[in-house]
């Protein structure tokens, strides 16, 4: 049986591709950190569809030592699509992280999807694809969001040119959502936002069927939302010292921190 990975899956954007998946029968490995929400999570999917197979494994991706023992744990399993979802959107002053939350935002942005897409082309089934949740964030440098912005600009970069690298292998997409309304301090966020967090904002569920209808035609990266197609195109003729002060203007009012160590 071929399974579909999706990390990340706890949260408000992982549980709309668990359903939207679930929906169309895949057969489902689901992460995330805590084992009580992952249970809770696969039993409301079991309630829905319950001749799904679905397995659960708890772990922290930001750790090489767990990721290798959840690589050793599916040595075996075959993967006829990948959804990395997990990340953290920490938002606060540089000078304001600890050593740890420094290193923890760095690895379950970055290096755990690297690492992970690594093990996923060697576990990978006939037909194989793979999505990789990036933010615009990552179009340019946010002063105040900086490192959640430069490691998701890393993330589109990487998955961009693997999209290349695997053409004939796998199928790559990188999706480039805008605002997406799903714990609540993102929500209060949203609304801080005005105006520009309305027209940014794209529910779990929409993007999640629009990436997975961008992934099954190979489109190299998929940004939901009329607006946000807009705002990528328009600002790139935005000198970028006016778009930093913009940011660092609205940004710098409001920090969150929903990633306890
Ligand atoms: N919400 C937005 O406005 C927005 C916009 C653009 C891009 N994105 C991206 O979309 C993705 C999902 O966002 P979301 O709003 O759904 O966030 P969320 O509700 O906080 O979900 C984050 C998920 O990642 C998991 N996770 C966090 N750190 C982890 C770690 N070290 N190891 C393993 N799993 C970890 C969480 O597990 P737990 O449940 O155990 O914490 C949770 O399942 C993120 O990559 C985010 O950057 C979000």
């Amino acid at each position: 049986m071929n399974y579909t990975l999706i990390t990340g899956a706890t949260g408000g954007l992982g549980k709309a591709y668990v359903f939207e998946l679930a929906k169309r029968g895949e057969s489902l490995l689901l992460t995330g950190r805590s084992e009580e929400k992952l249970a809770a999570l696969k039993e409301e999917v079991l309630n829905l569809y319950p001749d799904l197979s679905v397995l659960t494994y708890a772990c922290r991706l930001d750790r090489e030592k767990e990721r290798a023992d959840f690589y050793a744990f599916f040595d075996r399993i075959c993967l006829s699509c990948a959804v990395l979802v997990a990340g953290a959107d920490i938002q606060k002053p540089f000078q304001d992280y600890t050593e740890e939350k420094l290193l923890f935002q760095q690895r379950v942005n970055f290096e755990a999807n690297v690492s992970l897409a690594k093990f996923c082309f060697e576990h990978k089934a006939e037909g194989f694809s793979l999505l990789a949740v990036s933010s615009v964030s990552g179009l340019y440098p946010m002063p105040y969001f900086a490192l959640y912005s430069a490691t998701k600009g890393a993330l589109t970069s990487f998955f961009s040119a693997i999209h290349y690298e695997w053409r004939g292998k796998a199928k790559v997409t990188v999706v480039i959502p805008g605002a997406i309304p799903t714990r609540d301090d993102v929500k209060d966020n949203i609304k801080t936002q005005g105006i520009w967090g309305k027209l940014a904002v794209k529910s779990p569920e929409f993007v999640a069927k629009n990436s997975l209808k961008a992934l099954k035609k190979n489109k190299m990266q998929y940004v939901p939302g009329f607006w946000n197609n807009v705002m990528r195109v328009g600002t790139a003729i935005i000198p970028l010292t006016w778009k930093m002060r913009f940011i660092e203007r609205r940004w710098s009012k409001t920090t969150k921190d929903a990633f306890p160590l």
